[in-house]
């Protein structure tokens, strides 16, 4: 079939099934968090040679403080040394690396670490890798209300859709064309709920750490022939051909 849409340029991921990984091989719940971020390498590897401009991964939600201690300090200690031996690889592949979410609940070091890495990518122009932590798509939203609403209180009750993006935490970037989640389960949770307005989904029952680039292709491919519409009919689009959102 011939493909209706380009590559994606910016997808987003909800990484899940580390714990079952782990558990289908008798593991403790954090060795299929360890083995996650080798497919977190991988998939910025593949992304990069896909020509994918935006990737976004959420990494930590702000609902999984619930799970037991243990897990949770596993998670923030693997989150720190993962950064610090991606970092430079990162650097040097010319990945512009952003953290977002509530990030003033991360201890110090870490929070030193991310700007850190933000700041040494901040002029990569050849992937921008967005990693979502202690994020929340009903906080997003929330703080950007705040923030606009500080910003311009003359305003307030006559706000539009376009005075609030640039206040999202993903401003940055346009909305994902791709939403992926692996693991098997069919839902949000919390993720970017404002961006993913007009994605397309895809879900699949493999977990996360045996997400592999030919899985992630075979993603792409599928978002290839999807008729994008928009709210508009499907004969709009065949006459118009490929249409931007409405709102962008
Ligand atoms: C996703 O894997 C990673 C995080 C939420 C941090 P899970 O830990 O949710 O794995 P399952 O869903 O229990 O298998
Ligand atoms: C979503 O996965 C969050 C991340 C992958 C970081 P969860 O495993 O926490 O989602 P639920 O609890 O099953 O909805
Ligand atoms: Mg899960």
């Amino acid at each position: 079939m011939p493909s209706v849409n380009d590559v994606p340029r910016h997808i987003a991921m909800i990484m899940d099934g580390n714990g079952r990984w782990a558990k289908q091989r008798f593991l403790p719940r954090v060795a299929g968090h360890k083995r996650g971020v080798d497919t977190v390498r991988a998939m910025v590897k593949a992304c990069i040679s896909q020509g994918i401009e935006y990737l976004t991964l959420f990494a930590f939600s702000s609902e999984n403080w619930r799970r037991p201690a243990d897990e949770v300090s596993f998670l923030m200690n693997l989150f720190f040394t993962a950064l610090q031996s991606e970092i430079g690889r990162m650097h040097a592949n010319g990945v512009r690396l952003h953290v977002v979410g509530d990030l003033q609940a991360f201890e110090p070091r870490l929070l030193a670490l991310i700007r850190e890495g933000e700041a040494l990518t901040a002029n990569n122009t050849c992937l921008t890798l967005t990693i979502a932590a202690n994020y929340g798509g009903r906080w997003d939203i929330l703080q950007a209300a705040n923030q606009l609403a500080l910003a311009h209180p003359e305003k307030v009750g006559h706000y539009t859709e376009a005075d609030l993006i640039p206040h999202l935490v993903t401003a940055y970037a346009p909305e994902p064309d791709l939403f992926i989640r692996t693991g098997g389960e069919q839902r949000i949770s919390n993720f970017l709920l404002w961006q993913l307005a007009y994605s397309e989904f895809y879900f699949t029952d493999t977990l996360w750490p045996d997400f592999t680039d030919t899985a992630l292709s075979e993603a792409i491919r599928s978002y290839q022939q999807r008729e994008r519409r928009f709210g508009r009919t499907g004969d709009q689009i065949k006459s118009a051909g490929v249409l931007p959102a409405p709102s962008l």
